[in-house]
């Protein structure tokens, strides 16, 4: 198994498809969105674990409306390239969701299990509003019928890594977005 390893990024051995700077254009540009859409919502933002906690945290330093943030993680890939297909439910929610306006914080969407996953427990719990953001989305890789209401880049099927995004929990620190060839 080939090792990757941050420095071998960091030299261009491997194509950048985001830079930091047009990532963090594009999150201006959504918060904004957001912002005009939520204005007086107070929304909960759900942070999807491990790989939305960069994307979040930038999110919500350039929205600038009032709102609450909460975290869960799910896994579905089992260590290497692959989803495994099956959701497991790693850390729940704390924050009470009836009633109130959700928007759920996602790294990236592949198949959509994950997103069709969250969709079904969140609105268990009859939230006033459900909506769906995500930083990458990758085309023709949708197995189930889902809706992302706020998107940063479509993406082509290819596996990605940086700015969140992991190979075997690592490579999450790259602080901008690289096809892995
Ligand atoms: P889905 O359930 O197939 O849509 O997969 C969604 C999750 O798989 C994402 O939230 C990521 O955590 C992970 N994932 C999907 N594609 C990639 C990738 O290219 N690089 C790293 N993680 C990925
Ligand atoms: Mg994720």
């Amino acid at each position: 198994m080939t090792e990757y390893r941050l420095k071998d990024f960091e030299y261009g051995q491997y194509p950048q498809l985001l830079s930091p700077e047009k990532i963090q254009q594009r999150i201006k540009e959504l918060a904004a969105e957001i912002a005009r859409d939520y204005h007086d919502k107070c929304p909960v933002l759900i942070g999807v674990l491990n790989g939305a906690f960069m994307f979040l945290s930038d999110l919500v330093k350039e929205l600038k409306i009032d709102c609450e943030i909460d975290f869960i993680k799910i896994s579905s890939y089992s260590g290497e390239r692959t989803s495994s297909g099956q959701i497991k439910l790693k850390k729940d929610i704390d924050c009470h969701v009836e009633d109130r306006h959700v928007l759920v914080v996602e790294d990236i969407v592949d198949s959509g299990l994950s997103i069709k996953y969250l969709e079904d427990k969140i609105n268990a719990c009859q939230p006033k509003s459900l909506k769906f953001i995500s930083l990458l989305r990758k085309r023709n890789s949708a197995k189930v019928d889902f809706n992302i209401d706020y998107l940063g880049f479509w993406i082509e099927n290819e596996f990605v890594v940086g700015y969140g995004l992991d190979l075997a929990q690592k490579l999450r620190n790259l602080p901008a977005v690289y096809i892995l060839k």
